[in-house]
């Protein structure tokens, strides 16, 4: 909890996805708006800042995350090419996606699903800070040269 107001930001926005979409009138002051569906706009992805630090303690959280939600289909490595049910994305590849490869774009992808055949994980991934872990642990997949940079120290 490093940086609180984001995290609750982003909180208000995967809550309002769920099924406390009652609590719904909060969000707007923060400037996190959801279409008719209950995704977030493009506005509100464009302002969404990860509030994780890319350290070894979120990698190792959003790996377990994604072992656990992502595998069936991703494939363990993330290439989609073992064992998949769906013709899912190579997630090692960002140069082909579709759906953008911002910190805020890929969020949204996990939060509100991809494409037709991509679920969405409001429900399912409760935290936003598990969502950035796996947004951390997805970037982790990348090539060496455009991967973000380890951070070895915890700052702020
Ligand atoms: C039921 C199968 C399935 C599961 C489970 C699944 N995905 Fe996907 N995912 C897909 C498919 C299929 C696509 C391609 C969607 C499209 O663009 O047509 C996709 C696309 C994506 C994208 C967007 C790539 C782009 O083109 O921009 C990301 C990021 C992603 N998945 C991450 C994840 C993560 C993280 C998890 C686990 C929390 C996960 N996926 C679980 C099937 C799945």
């Amino acid at each position: 909890m490093r940086r609180p107001i984001a995290f609750s930001i982003a909180l208000r926005g995967v809550l309002v996805g769920g099924a406390i979409l009652s609590t719904g009138v909060a969000w707007t002051d923060d400037g996190v708006t959801l279409d008719d569906k209950g995704r977030l706009t493009a506005e509100t992805v464009k302002k969404l800042k990860n509030p994780v630090v890319f350290d070894k303690a979120s990698l190792d959280r959003g790996r377990i995350l994604y072992l656990r939600e992502c595998t069936e289909c991703h494939g363990p490595d993330g290439r989609s090419q073992v064992d998949v049910i769906a013709d899912a994305t190579d997630l090692t590849e960002p140069k082909l996606w579709y759906s953008g490869t911002s910190d805020g774009e890929i969020f949204r992808s996990i939060r509100d699903g991809a494409g037709d055949a991509m679920p969405p994980y409001s429900d399912k991934i409760e935290k936003a800070e598990d969502m950035w872990h796996l947004v951390n642990y997805i970037r982790s997949l990348w090539p060496e040269p455009i991967r973000p940079k380890l951070q070895e120290t915890e700052t702020n």
